[in-house]
This record gives C-alpha cells, sequence and structure tokens, in this order.
C-alpha cells in the first residue's frame, strides 16, 4: 500500500498502529488535541485540566452520562467555547490563532442541537456547509455542487431538497444537518449526538456512514454516542466520561468492562459477545424488586 494516506500523511517516517482490518494510521500523531483545558459557563466549572489527543484516521467515540460534559468538551474542541485555562490545538498551533474559515475547513461540528434559519429549504441548509470553501469572486463552484448532491445522497435527504427544514420529522431534519457537515467535507468531523432521533435502520445506515468515510476517505471523526453496543461496533476508539473526567479510553474491546459500564453509568451489567461483530455488547441487569 502507498506510504501516503488520503489526508496525504507521510507514514513512512511515522510510527504506525493497523486497525483491525489491516489499514495503517499514525499511531501517535493528532491534529486535534487539548492540552490541559479547564472549561464551563460562567463561573460553573465542568472539566478541570482535561487532555485529550484525538487520534488522526480513528474513529473515536465518546460515551458517557448526561449532563457529564460530553458535548461541552466537543464545543471546545471546536472553538464554541474558550477555555478557562490551558489550549486546544489544531494542526500543532492554538486553534484560536486561525481564522474562523480556515477552522471550518479543517474541522466540523454537528453540535447537539441546531436551529435552521427561519423559512429555508433543504437543500439550502445543507448549501450552506460549503461557506467556508467559497471564494469572495467565485461564489459556487463545481466543487461546491458535487458535494452538496454527494452529501444529500449519502445521507437520504435528495427526495427533501426543496422542502422546509422546520416541516420536517425529527429524523429527517437530523439527517439534513448531518448532511450540511458533511457537505463541508472536512478532514475533521466531530458529531454530537448524529443518531438521535434516528429510527434503528437510519441510525446503523448513519454509522455505516461515519465507518466508511474513515475508512476510505480517511476522515478523523469523533462521534458521541449514547448506545454503548454500536460504539463498541464503530468505534476504533472510545474515549468514557464521568464529572467532566475521562476515565478510560482505547480500544472497545479493552475498555469496556462490566466494572467501567457500572462505575461510569451505575449500571449493572453483563459483557458478551455480539454475536454478529464479536465487539462487546453490553448486557444490563435485571434490576430485580
Ligand atoms: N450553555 C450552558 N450554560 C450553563 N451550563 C451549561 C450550558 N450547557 C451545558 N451546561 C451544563 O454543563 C454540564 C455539562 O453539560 P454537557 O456538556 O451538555 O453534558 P453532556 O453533553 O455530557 O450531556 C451540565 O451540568 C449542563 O447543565
Ligand atoms: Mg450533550
Amino acid at each position: 500500500m502507498s506510504s501516503e494516506n488520503t489526508l496525504g500523511v507521510d507514514l513512512k517516517n511515522v510510527d504506525v498502529a493497523e486497525k483491525a482490518d489491516g489499514r495503517q494510521i499514525p499511531a501517535t500523531s493528532s491534529r486535534l488535541q487539548a492540552r490541559d483545558i479547564t472549561i464551563g459557563y460562567d463561573k460553573r466549572i465542568i472539566s478541570e485540566s482535561l487532555s485529550v489527543e484525538i487520534p488522526d484516521g480513528a474513529f473515536t467515540v465518546i460515551v458517557g452520562p448526561n449532563a457529564c460534559g460530553k458535548s461541552t468538551l466537543l464545543r471546545a474542541l471546536s472553538r464554541l467555547l474558550t477555555p478557562n485555562s490551558g489550549s486546544v490545538l489544531l494542526d500543532g498551533k492554538a486553534i484560536t490563532s486561525y481564522p474562523a474559515k480556515e477552522v471550518a475547513r479543517r474541522l466540523g461540528l454537528l453540535p447537539q442541537s441546531s436551529i435552521a434559519p427561519d423559512g429555508i429549504r433543504v437543500a439550502d441548509l445543507v448549501a450552506r456547509g460549503r461557506y467556508p470553501h467559497q471564494k469572495l469572486i467565485r461564489q459556487w463552484s463545481k466543487a461546491d455542487e458535487t458535494a452538496v448532491v454527494a452529501a444529500m445522497e449519502s445521507t437520504g435527504v435528495t427526495e427533501l431538497s426543496g422542502r422546509l427544514v422546520d416541516e420536517l420529522s425529527g429524523g429527517q431534519r437530523q439527517r439534513v444537518w448531518v448532511a450540511m457537515v458533511l457537505a463541508q467535507e472536512t478532514p475533521l468531523m466531530l458529531l454530537d449526538e448524529p443518531t438521535t432521533f434516528l429510527d434503528i435502520a437510519y441510525q446503523i445506515d448513519l454509522l455505516e456512514l461515519c465507518a466508511d468515510l474513515n475508512r476510505t476517505k480517511g476522515r478523523t471523526l469523533v462521534a458521541v454516542l449514547h448506545d454503548l453496543n454500536h460504539a463498541c461496533r464503530y468505534a476504533d476508539h472510545i474515549i468514557a466520561m464521568k464529572d467532566g473526567q475521562i476515565v478510560a479510553q482505547g480500544p472497545p474491546a479493552d475498555i469496556i468492562t462490566a466494572d467501567l459500564v457500572e462505575d461510569v453509568f451505575g449500571m449493572p451489567c453483563r459483557i458478551i459477545d455480539d454475536p454478529e461483530s464479536l465487539t462487546p455488547l453490553v448486557i444490563p441487569l435485571v434490576r430485580r424488586r
């Protein structure tokens, strides 16, 4: 195989790790990392002195109970939230040192809840994902068109293109937002609960799409998911959070144990092998009265 991955990172002189399917990814590099950040809202601190490296070329899933600080971390990693102290580095430089459009060319964020502008139609919302790529002179290019069409196709919203976003179901709307982030075509994608509102088939479709973007396009993905079994099936790397801190991280098979699940979620469980994917499958124990 070529020593260049799709991001143009030369792997010849870098430590490489092999994924389960034999693909090689840099073992030590991280285009996006937080160093010793303290983050919160006003005086309320959510995470203190948190450090994290998002592994390049991997599909990372963040799990943890409600309100433990997952979205807050994603906001800090995407510059929506400025840390009280510490720094977020994007390609080795403080994320704050880039112009906003440059950050948006490298990193796309699907926030947990987004509000569409009043009266906007699906295709127009998806097209907004192209904003960071547009030049002052030439407003709309062939590449923009191709990206929007492909993003709508892969999220199954092509038939909705003329509809008002306000009039869609929760699941349809969620797929339109995902399409907007896809159209942005960034090497790094942060998705906060992308499967919310989706029925089981669309959840799997979306996770397969993420896995495909990761595998075939070399995109680095970070997603917050609530379903631990989906996390175990799709993630290369899981980050488990509790009370604003990272309590465990690593490949699913290494870190998802009954003890960890009980510690993080306070829920007794048994772990068996998923018969389909052979990844850990979390079986909650019946709480007897
Ligand atoms: N905009 C905000 N202003 C004040 N507090 C917030 C805000 N957003 C989240 N919080 C608080 O920060 C904590 C972490 O929230 P969040 O990061 O959204 O958790 P998670 O995504 O893990 O469910 C929660 O206690 C929440 O109430
Ligand atoms: Mg959240």
